[in-house]
Order: structure tokens, then C-alpha cells, then sequence
């Protein structure tokens, strides 16, 4: 019911189309404005993140890691969809490295291991303490297999004391006859669920062999394991998985070009049935300037080729930009033009529009369409992602997960701290290692002079992607709160905006203070 004070907050605090239309000379980013608290019964807990990227493809949480060679390959991968979001493995390896990484995604069992640490029959036990103490193994029970990974036997914890050192593997081992193992095709579309049957009626068995129809060693269950993921399985966070129960897993394509500067038609085919084969989820034709002739013919020959297969397509900035990718077939499309973190396209081409702007003008028509938008960039922080989702329907993030360890590259520590590098796909060195089509250049083009569009950068090694999402879903699920929002589409519905001065902006983060311990304000690094 509108009482005289509901009518005076409107007056102060609009609704997105009001808001824009006031501002509508001026382009706005995230930290340009602030959401208005609404009375509510939600309760951060109580909220869902839960999107439909396109028909048959959801997700958990809307947060998606981005198609960068330092932010997303498989294990990148593994761990989003394990927490209900999505990673788009990159194109900057060849289609083969690609398509193994979407299978490494695809075929993964959580709580698996799929390529045990073993022990050969005929090693000394001192040969395995001294590995242990070499390799720091923080367990102590190997699998025992031949030359062909045929299960032998069993090295158990207990065995593996310097008193033995002098004997061989063969005579300490628990024999094959005496291993309770299961077979690789039973343990059916729950593997979990059935090892968690497995270790409640062997009771004292704590690891479950994996083997396949010629008894080679396929995977090991440990109980530990098994009983962190049930726990996990009770908490609220799911998985994102297709309906054959694996993760879900999203590859990057580029509008590929042959050496008379035409679109390689048939090389993205080929490309795009075999991610298809190996059971890739969502394809994402990631180009600087989505808005473009090459970009929407991408779109076009994969939507004629695939039919049902979800397309993601970008970047654009306008509503022009989104309705051209949406009638090329594209279901999601990813919105930003230069607010990335390590991108220099403002700068260097002098195009560009601020976020907030661009993702509500892009709104505008992905209602129209029936298509999803997702921003693309300048993420820094769990506010940003609730005001985000005020517009759009999910969000990509590079820097926020590059200093993750699930990332891509190697930890450096510089004067006592850790880094890993982030860079730009439009930086010189991405463009060279195969970023160069996204940006309209040819990798040749690339080695020689063409205007970088993103920097090299390191990022401080953050906390692992579960904790950097838990801090993050925590965020967006306070802001719902806070808006009486129980569901992302409420959210969008209810948001109201005001403008914030650099004065309001100042307030809004800590000040005047001399903080001790981060934790007020959330980024990941
Ligand atoms: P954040 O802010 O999350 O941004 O680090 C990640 C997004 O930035 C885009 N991207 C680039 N944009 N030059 C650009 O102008 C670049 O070199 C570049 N590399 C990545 C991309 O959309 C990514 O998801």
C-alpha cells in the first residue's frame, strides 16, 4: 500500500527507468550510484541465487570466471561449477589442450581421485618412506598395481615403518584377494552417494578402489573425503551440473579467420562439434566488439549448426549491439566495453561506456529479445555484483578470482609477498599467445605492431575460489536482504537508485579510521 512516506522515498529513490531517463546525459558506473534499503521479511540465508543462462542451463549463483588464459582452464572450472557457477575455459591453447580441459571438467567425479599415488609389488618400503619424506605426502596408503595399472594390492599406513625398510612392497601389502574394490560402471550417476554406502557397511575400511572390467586401477575413495562432500551436499551451496550429473563447463570460441582475412567457417565448425562431443555446456564467442559483421556470423553459423547448444556473445555496450546478437541466435550476451581491470580500450580507442549505463541500456533490449545479459568486467567488490544484478542476469569476473590458486600460473613472491599474474587477452603478450582474433587483429599482426588493449599485471594470491565465493555469495545474499528480495528476478524488480557523490563515495568505504584487519570491504585480493 503506498503511504505519503513510500511516496516521498520515490521522489528521492527511483525505479531503473525513471532513474536513467533522469540521467540519461551522463554515463554511470557502479560506484556512481547506491541501491535504497526496502522493508523486508527475506533473510540473507533464506535467499536464491538460481538463474537459467538459457533454456536447460542453470546455474546455482550467477557468477561466471572469465575466458582469460590467467583467470579460467579446468581447475578453474571444476571449482565454480562445484559451487554453483560456471567457468569459460579459454581460447588461448590449441583446440586440442581446449577440448582436453572441457573433458577434465566434464569427466570429473568430485571426491575422486582419479590418478592415485601408487606403490609397485617389487620397491623396497624404504624406497616409499623415503618418497613420502621427499614429496611431503600427507597420506600414507598406496595402491599396489603392475606395468599396466592392474590392482595388485594394497600398502597400507601401518606397514610403512622404518623397521621394514628392507622389505619388499610384495610381502607387506594387502593382497588383491582381500581388497574390497567396486567397479568403475556401478558406481552409477551418485558416485559419492554410493562410496558413502560403501564405507557405512564396511565398517574400518576407510579408502574404496576404483577399478575397471579388467580390474586396472581407475580411482580411489577416501572416507575423509566422502564425508567432507556429504556434509557439503547438506549445506546450501549446489553444484551446477548438467542432467547426466557432471559440472557444467562453458568453452570460449573465436571468430577465427583464414589467411585471405575471411571467416574460417569451417575450422569453427570443426571446432565447435568437438567441444559439443566432449559435452561442453555453453559456448561463448568472446570478441572486443560483439557488434560486428565476423562476430555475428560466428553467431549465426554455430546457432544454424547447433540449434539447441546456448551461445553467450560479446561485448557490446548498446541496446543496437544486443538486439543484432540476439537475432543472430545468441541466448546470453556479455555486456563491456573497457571496464575491466586490466583492459586499456577507453584509453587507447577512446570508446567505451561506464558500466552501470551500458548494463541498463543493454537491458533494455535483452527484455525485448527474451535474452539474458551478463556484465562483463569492473567487478571489484560484492556490491558491485548486487548492483549488477540489478540490471543484468549474471556476472563475469577476472581479477577477482586471478589471485586465486584454482587459477592458471605460477605463485611469485616479490618482497615477501605472493603474486600471480593477471594480463589483459588484448595485452601484446596474450595477443601473441592467441588472443589477437578477439581484438580484430591477426596473431601475425600481433608480433608486430598493433595497439595493446589491456595490460600485464599481478594480482596478490588471494583465498581459494570457496572462500572467495562464499565471501561473495554472502554479499549479494546480504543485499537482497536488504531489498526484501527473495529471488534475483525480485531483485531486479525492486531496485531503487540514487546518485552518489564522490563525497557519498567517500563515506561509503571505511574512513578515518586506521583499520586493523580487512573484512568491511570484500575483495578478493
Ligand atoms: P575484470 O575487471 O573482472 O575484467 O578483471 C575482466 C574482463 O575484462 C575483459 N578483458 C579485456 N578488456 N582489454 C580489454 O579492454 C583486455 O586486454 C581485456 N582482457 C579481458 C573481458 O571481458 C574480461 O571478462
Amino acid at each position: 500500500m503506498a503511504t505519503e512516506c513510500t511516496s516521498f522515498d520515490a521522489a528521492f529513490y527511483k525505479a531503473a527507468d525513471d532513474f536513467f531517463a533522469q540521467n540519461s546525459s551522463i554515463a554511470l558506473t557502479y560506484d556512481d550510484v547506491t541501491l535504497a534499503t526496502l522493508y523486508s521479511e527475506i533473510l540473507p540465508r533464506d535467499t536464491n541465487l538460481e538463474m537459467d543462462l538459457a533454456d536447460g542451463l542453470r546455474l546455482r549463483i550467477p557468477i561466471i570466471s572469465a575466458d582469460m588464459d590467467t583467470v579460467t582452464e579446468s581447475r578453474m572450472a571444476i571449482s565454480m561449477a562445484l559451487n554453483g557457477g560456471l567457468g569459460l575455459i579459454h581460447y588461448n591453447m590449441t583446440e586440442k589442450e581446449q577440448l582436453s580441459e572441457v573433458s577434465r571438467v566434464k569427466n570429473n567425479v568430485h571426491g575422486l581421485i582419479q590418478e592415485p599415488i601408487k606403490a609397485h609389488a617389487d620397491q623396497w618400503i624404504g624406497d616409499v618412506l623415503q618418497r613420502i619424506e621427499e614429496k611431503r605426502f600427507s597420506f600414507s596408503t598406496f595402491p599396489v598395481v603392475d606395468e599396466q595399472n592392474h590392482l595388485l594390492g594394497l600398502l597400507p599406513g601401518h606397514v610403512l615403518k622404518q623397521r621394514y625398510a628392507g622389505k619388499k612392497v610384495s610381502e607387506a601389502m594387502t593382497p588383491r584377494s582381500q581388497l574390497q574394490t567396486i567397479k568403475q560402471s556401478e558406481l552409477g550417476p551418485d558416485p559419492i552417494a554410493r562410496a558413502d554406502q560403501f564405507f557405512t557397511a564396511n565398517i574400518g575400511i576407510h579408502k574404496l578402489l576404483v577399478v575397471d572390467d579388467e580390474d586396472r586401477l581407475r580411482g580411489l575413495f577416501t572416507l575423509s573425503d566422502v564425508e567432507r562432500i556429504t556434509q557439503e551436499r547438506s549445506s546450501q551451496q549446489k553444484p551446477a551440473r548438467d542432467d547426466k550429473f557432471r559440472l557444467l563447463c562453458g568453452a570460449a570460441v573465436s571468430a577465427t579467420r583464414n589467411s585471405t582475412g575471411e571467416l574460417d567457417q569451417e575450422r569453427i565448425r570443426a571446432h565447435v562439434g568437438a567441444l559439443v562431443d566432449r559435452g561442453v555446456d555453453v559456448v561463448a564467442v568472446s570478441t572486443a566488439h560483439g557488434h560486428s559483421k565476423g562476430v555475428g556470423e560466428t553467431v549465426r553459423l554455430i546457432r544454424d549448426m547447433f540449434p539447441a547448444l546456448p551461445i553467450i556473445a560479446g561485448n557490446v555496450t548498446s541496446a543496437a549491439g544486443v538486439e543484432f546478437l540476439a537475432d543472430c541466435g545468441a541466448n546470453a550476451i556479455k555486456v563491456g566495453q573497457g571496464p575491466g581491470s586490466i583492459c586499456t580500450t577507453r584509453v587507447v580507442a577512446g570508446v567505451g561506456i561506464p558500466q552501470f549505463t551500458a548494463l541498463y541500456v543493454a537491458s533494455q533490449a535483452a527484455k525485448q529479445k527474451g535474452v539474458r545479459i551478463i556484465a562483463d568486467g569492473g567487478i571489484t567488490k560484492s556490491g558491485d555484483i548486487v548492483k549488477a544484478l540489478t540490471l543484468a542476469d549474471a556476472v563475469i569476473c577476472g581479477g577477482l578470482l586471478a589471485g586465486c590458486p584454482e587459477a592458471p600460473g605460477q605463485i611469485m613472491e616479490i618482497n615477501g609477498k605472493l603474486y600471480k599474474q593477471y594480463r589483459g587477452m588484448g595485452s601484446l603478450a596474450a595477443m601473441k599467445a592467441g588472443s589477437a582474433a578477439r581484438y580484430g587483429h591477426s596473431k601475425k599482426d600481433a608480433a608486430r605492431k598493433v595497439a595493446a588493449e589491456g595490460v600485464e599485471a599481478l594480482k596478490e594470491v588471494s583465498a581459494s575460489i570457496d572462500t572467495v565465493l562464499m565471501q561473495m555469495v554472502g554479499g549479494i545474499q546480504s543485499g537482497m536482504g536488504y531489498l526484501g528480495a527473495p529471488d534475483l528476478k525480485e531483485l531486479r524488480a525492486k531496485a531503487r537508485f540514487t546518485r552518489v557523490t564522490p563525497a557519498g563515495q567517500r563515506e561509503s568505504a571505511p574512513h578515518d579510521v586506521i583499520e586493523v584487519k580487512t573484512g568491511s570491504t570484500n575483495t578478493a585480493s
